[in-house]
């Protein structure tokens, strides 16, 4: 598996890791989740991104399941939700995933989301006293714009803000404009969530090109010239920046391997050029979104 360094941090982490939204939702499908993460762990997706808000905590108890023998290969990541981030609110959420996710500690704690109740400034030192106490290892932020970036690396002084986890993909190009460039410059991972697109209840549902579209038809023809799909053309485009990973969704074991496959190759000008064609990045930056 490609590993690329972790924000100005001195490890390195997967370019591809497993995300979890939806997991611990439907107990009939625990055993095929934990199924899945195990496959994608045994072929390097050791990157794991959870949430305190999925599934209300299952989906951390799922990834317990499937880490309960090789905590230390992974790189766990999991996110405080925007209404727990008050300084005494991080630190009880923290102490729930821990006890969820049957661990000591937690590799990379996010903010989930910008919060309409608590302060920047209270959240971050609140992740400070985490990384004191050794209950984490690195801070991060999601949905995160470069001015709420600055403010939060303004309180860590010393402590490094590590990652901004963001929506990216074909259809929304945005981050491109303001959050990658800012990311680069300050050695900070971009963490692209939602690879194929947005599940239809967020930011209007663009999601992945749908059948019998020229979008989709665009991505069968460049793939075709690698024997590869859509998808696969989908997600190595994501990671053609240095500084960004992404941790795509799979519980079926053939889209995870078709998501390990998607970096055996490496798309010409011309391919990129195409891309962009049929989706064409806009002016706007990221949306700023608080709950
Ligand atoms: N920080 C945030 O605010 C935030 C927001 C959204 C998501 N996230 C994180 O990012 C992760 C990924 O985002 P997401 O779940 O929204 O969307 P996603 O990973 O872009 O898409 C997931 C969907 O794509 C399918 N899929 C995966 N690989 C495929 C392949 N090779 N070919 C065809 N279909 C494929 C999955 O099907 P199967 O499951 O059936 O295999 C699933 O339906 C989440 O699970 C979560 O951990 C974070």
């Amino acid at each position: 598996m490609i590993q690329r360094k972790f924000g100005k941090t001195n490890v390195t982490v997967p370019v591809i890791g497993q995300g979890t939204w939806t997991y611990g939702e439907n107990k009939s499908l625990a055993l095929e989740e934990v199924k899945a993460l195990r496959f994608g762990i045994e072929n390097g997706l050791t990157l794991i991104d959870t949430a305190e808000e999925y599934a209300k905590g299952g989906a951390e108890q799922i990834v317990a399941e499937a880490i309960k023998d090789c905590r230390g290969d992974i790189f766990l990541t999991t996110k405080v939700s925007a209404k727990n981030c008050s300084y005494k609110g991080v630190i009880e959420a923290l102490e729930r995933s821990l006890e969820r996710l049957k661990t000591t500690y937690i590799d990379l704690y996010l903010q989930h989301w910008p919060s309409k109740d608590h302060q920047v400034e209270e959240t971050m030192r609140a992740m400070t006293h985490l990384v004191e106490k050794g209950l984490i290892k690195y801070i991060g932020v999601s949905n995160f714009t470069p001015e709420l970036m600055d403010e939060a690396q303004g309180v860590l002084g010393e402590h490094i803000l590590a990652c901004n986890q963001v929506g990216y993909h074909l259809n929304d190009r945005r981050v491109e404009n303001d959050v990658i460039p800012y990311c680069q410059e300050r050695g900070i991972t971009v963490m692209a969530y939602s690879p194929f697109g947005y599940a239809p209840q967020f930011f209007g549902g663009v999601g992945f090109p749908e059948p019998g579209t020229k979008e989709l038809q665009v991505l069968d023809e460049i793939g075709g010239r690698y024997g590869a799909t859509p998808y696969q053309v989908a997600l190595n485009w994501i990671l053609r920046y240095e500084d960004v990973t992404t941790i795509p969704k799979a519980k079926d074991i053939e889209h995870i391997k078709s998501n390990l496959k998607s970096l055996e190759l490496t798309l010409s000008e011309e391919d990129l050029k195409l891309i962009d064609s049929y989706f064409p990045k806009t002016n706007e930056g990221m949306s700023f979104v608080s709950y």
